[in-house]
């Protein structure tokens, strides 16, 4: 009977996992049709987006140098059609490009984020 402390030892771990799920859940807010992004990621984007973009939206995305940013304000626009603005930033105006720093699906992200007025 080998396999009995296994058993034993794999019935207390389970707790444990289930926890730590729970807490990456907490970090990574679930966002229903967004990519899938692992939680330190999606918690690095969080921060992009009260750091660097709350730096000209607001840190509560009410507004600044730029727009709104509310779920409210972008509700006319398709997640596709922010995570496009965010891609190539708006010429003419002081929104930057963001492609050279994140890949399209955490600009998607980003979009549902904001979209779900997350981390305010
Ligand atoms: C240097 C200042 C600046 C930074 C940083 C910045 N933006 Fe912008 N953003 C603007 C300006 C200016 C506009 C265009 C005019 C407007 O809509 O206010 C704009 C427009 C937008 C729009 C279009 C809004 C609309 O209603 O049409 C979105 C979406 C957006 N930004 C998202 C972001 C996100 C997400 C970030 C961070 C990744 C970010 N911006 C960072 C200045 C900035």
């Amino acid at each position: 009977m080998r396999s009995l402390p296994l058993l034993l030892l794999l019935a207390a771990a389970a707790p444990a996992f289930a926890l730590a799920s729970a807490l990456a859940e907490n970090a990574a807010p679930a966002l229903p049709g967004a990519p899938a992004l692992a939680p330190e990621q999606a918690q690095k984007l969080a921060h992009l987006v009260e750091q660097d973009c709350g730096s000209c939206h607001g840190l509560t995305r009410k507004g600044g140098l730029g727009s709104p940013l509310t779920a409210e304000a972008l509700s006319h626009i398709e997640p596709e059609g922010i995570a496009g603005i965010i891609l190539d930033g708006v010429p003419g105006t002081a929104m930057p490009p963001w492609r050279p720093l994140m890949s399209e699906d955490e600009a998607l992200w980003i979009a549902y984020y904001l979209l779900k007025d997350e981390g305010k």
